[in-house]
């Protein structure tokens, strides 16, 4: 059974009361199930943090053994050298996604550390950005 590994950063917490015109309704609990049901052949483990140090342990955790990661780092993905080294340091693909068009908003979202750290990039597709994200890791060569 393949293992993808989930980590979602600052705020994604909030998802379903937050910034509803931006992130949605929907929460990521509830969204996650309607995931888990898409991909029944997959063990999707999920992981949420408002500290950067604990995105970056998990991270380090899965990072040499799991399949893939799918990370939403949050305002992170502006910030950190610290999770970009942290992507750089481990062996299995990492895609970074983003639920709103990060370039359809503020210049200071236009600039992601992580991305030249990771496999691929998913920006703009709403809740279904880690749907695509994970169909990216089931076909990787
Ligand atoms: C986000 C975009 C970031 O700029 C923002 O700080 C977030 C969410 C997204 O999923 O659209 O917290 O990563």
């Amino acid at each position: 059974m393949k293992r993808i590994q989930i980590i979602n950063g600052p705020n994604l917490n909030l998802l379903g009361k937050r910034e509803p015109t931006v992130y949605g309704n929907q929460t990521f609990d509830d969204y996650l199930l309607d995931l888990k049901k898409q991909f029944p052949e997959v063990q999707l483990d999920y992981f949420q943090s408002n500290i950067e140090g604990e995105l970056i342990n998990k991270l380090h955790e899965v990072g040499f053994s799991y399949d893939g990661i799918i990370l939403n780092a949050g305002a992170y993905t502006h910030t950190s050298i610290a999770i970009a080294d942290a992507i750089k340091g481990i062996t299995i693909p990492v895609i970074e996604v983003h639920i709103s068009n990060v370039f359809k908003r503020e210049t200071y979202r236009h600039h992601s550390y992580l991305s030249e750290a990771c496999k691929g990039c998913i920006v703009g597709f709403g809740m279904n950005s880690y749907r695509l994200g994970i169909e990216a890791i089931l076909h990787i060569d």
